[in-house]
Formats: structure tokens, C-alpha cells, sequence
């Protein structure tokens, strides 16, 4: 199964990031912890020039924190990058990042002239509860499906004015590899994937990768023989069967998915930097 989801007002979504990078000072990349590469759209660094760029690696609390770690050193060893791993669900981490784009900003210091921020990323990397922690208040999220607006939404704070953005994926996804991992991460739309084939995707990564973590969660002193099984076994433990007590396994590759999303399994990271990359532990 080929994944791709490109729904219509992203290419739109996509023409405004262009217009609006032009007008601010710093640009914030919200990036998925647990695969930082793939959760990279390489249409919005290609609109970087030299902006100064923060990546922010959220939902560190879901990734293999060596891992993160190894990225972060990979990311800040690129020009006119910074790099900071935070949760954009806390207060002070946030803020945090709010100085380093008052310092990272060729306006800094000057009165009267606030950081002019934006915030771009793919769908559901965090981008609207970072600004909301931002802005210390809930505001209206900017549109990922085609029903919401598009249109970006400005927020004045403190010596900042920040630009929220609908997220962006790109139309044609030819790592297929990447866009496994996305799916896995629940980055893409539901209705564009199989969750079986998704599931096993995760099962085959999970087994070979973080085969004590999937132990522990299923309490089993050994694992199935295949991704299939696993799966199988996972959806029996569950209680996902069909009539005649058969596994049903678009259920239970939901399920598994829905564990893994939410870091039951554990803190798990899709993809590593380099092998040449050190990975710090
Ligand atoms: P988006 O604007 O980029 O589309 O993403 P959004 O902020 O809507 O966040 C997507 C999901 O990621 C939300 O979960 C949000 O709570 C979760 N999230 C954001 N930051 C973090 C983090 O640092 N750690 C973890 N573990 N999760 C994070 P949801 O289940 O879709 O919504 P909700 O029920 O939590 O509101």
C-alpha cells in the first residue's frame, strides 16, 4: 500500500507559509521526536535561506532519549540552526523558547520592534499546543482538514508577535519508509492508511528495535514468531474478534497503533541520525 495524503488547501497552505517567512524574524519547525527526519517537510526548508531556524523536537516524552539526544547533536551542528528538545505542553520549557528567538532575532533589543516568530510543521507534531502554551491561553487551532480556515492566525505577546500555520505534508511522499513512520506516528489522515499494513509496519520496527519494551507491555517471555502474529496476539489479548472468535485485525492493528501512539509500549524513536552520529546515552 502506497501512502500519500496531500488534501487540496495544503498547497495553499503552503503559497501563505511562502509569503508570510518573508516578513518574520525567526522560524519555529515543530518536529516529531521520535522521527525528526521524516517529520521534516523539505518544502518549508527549502523556503529557510538564512532565516534562523529552531527545531523543535516535541513529544520528547515518546522518544528514545539517547536517541533524541544524538539528534539534537546532529541538529545543531547545521548553520543557522538551533535545536532543543521540549514538551510544548510545559510552561517553562516554552519559555525557554520564547528566549531563545528574542536572542536568535536581528531585531533583538530594539524597542518598539517585537520578534516577529512563525510556527510551521507538519499535522499533528504539536504546533497548536505550543503556540497555546505560548499564548498561556486556548485559542481556535488553524486549519489541518479542509473544513477549518487556513489562514494563518497572529498572536501579539510579550515582545513577540507569533504566526500560527496549518500544518503541511508534501504531495509526493517517495520514501515510502518515512511516510510508514509518519503513519505510525499518526501524522497522516486516517482515512489514508490501512491500519493493518500500518500496524505491521510498527510490529516488524518494534520487534527488531525495542523487543523488551513489547515483552514487558504484552507480559510475554517471548515474542511472536512474525509481525503478523504479534499482531494476532495483541488483538486477542485485547478482545478484538469478529464472529466465529477470529481476530479482527484492522481492530487490533488500531489498537496496537493507538498503545504505541500514546507511549504505552515505552519511549520509542522511529529513525536515528546517521550511524556515523554518536549516539550519547
Ligand atoms: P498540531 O497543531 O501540530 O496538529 O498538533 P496538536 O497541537 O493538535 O497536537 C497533536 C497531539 O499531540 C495532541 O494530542 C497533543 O496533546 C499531543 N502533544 C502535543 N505536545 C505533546 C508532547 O510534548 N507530548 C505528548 N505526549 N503529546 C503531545 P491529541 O490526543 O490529538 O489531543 P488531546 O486530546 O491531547 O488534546
Amino acid at each position: 500500500m502506497t501512502i500519500r495524503w496531500y488534501p487540496g488547501h495544503m498547497g495553499k497552505a503552503l503559497e501563505s507559509i511562502a509569503d508570510l517567512i518573508k516578513k518574520v524574524d525567526v522560524v519555529i519547525e515543530v518536529l516529531d521526536a521520535r522521527l525528526p527526519s521524516s517529520s521534516s517537510n523539505h518544502q518549508l526548508q527549502a523556503l529557510r535561506r538564512t532565516k534562523p531556524w529552531v527545531k523543535v523536537l516535541n513529544k520528547p516524552d515518546l522518544a528514545d532519549p539517547a536517541v533524541t539526544a544524538a539528534w539534537l547533536k546532529q541538529f545543531k551542528s547545521e548553520t543557522g540552526v538551533s535545536a532543543v528538545a521540549i514538551s510544548a505542553k510545559k510552561q517553562l520549557e516554552v519559555k525557554k523558547l520564547i528566549k531563545l528567538c528574542k536572542e536568535l532575532s536581528p531585531r533583538n533589543g530594539r524597542l518598539g520592534f517585537p520578534t516577529r516568530v512563525m510556527v510551521v510543521g507538519i499535522p499533528n507534531v504539536g504546533k497548536s499546543t505550543l503556540i497555546n502554551t505560548m499564548a498561556g491561553r486556548s485559542l481556535a487551532k488553524v486549519g489541518d482538514k479542509p473544513a477549518i480556515t487556513t489562514v494563518n492566525q497572529r498572536i501579539e505577546l510579550d515582545g513577540i508577535v507569533l504566526s500560527d500555520t496549518p500544518g503541511v505534508l508534501w504531495p509526493e511522499m517517495d520514501d515510502q519508509e518515512g511516510a510508514y513512520r509518519l503513519a505510525a506516528s499518526g501524522a497522516i489522515g486516517a482515512n489514508a492508511l490501512d491500519y493493518h499494513t500500518v500496524g505491521l509496519f510498527a510490529a516488524e520496527y518494534l520487534m527488531r528495535r525495542y523487543p523488551e519494551l513489547l515483552k514487558s507491555r504484552y507480559k510475554v517471555a517471548e515474542l511472536s514468531e512474525s509481525p503478523s502474529a504479534l499482531i494476532e496476539e495483541i488483538g486477542r489479548s485485547l478482545g478484538c474478534l469478529i464472529a466465529g472468535g477470529e481476530i479482527d485485525l484492522n481492530r487490533a492493528s488500531e489498537a496496537f497503533l493507538r498503545e504505541l501512539r500514546a507511549g504505552k509500549i515505552g519511549r520509542i524513536s522511529f529513525e536515528e541520525p546517521s550511524l556515523s552520529q554518536e549516539v550519547d546515552s
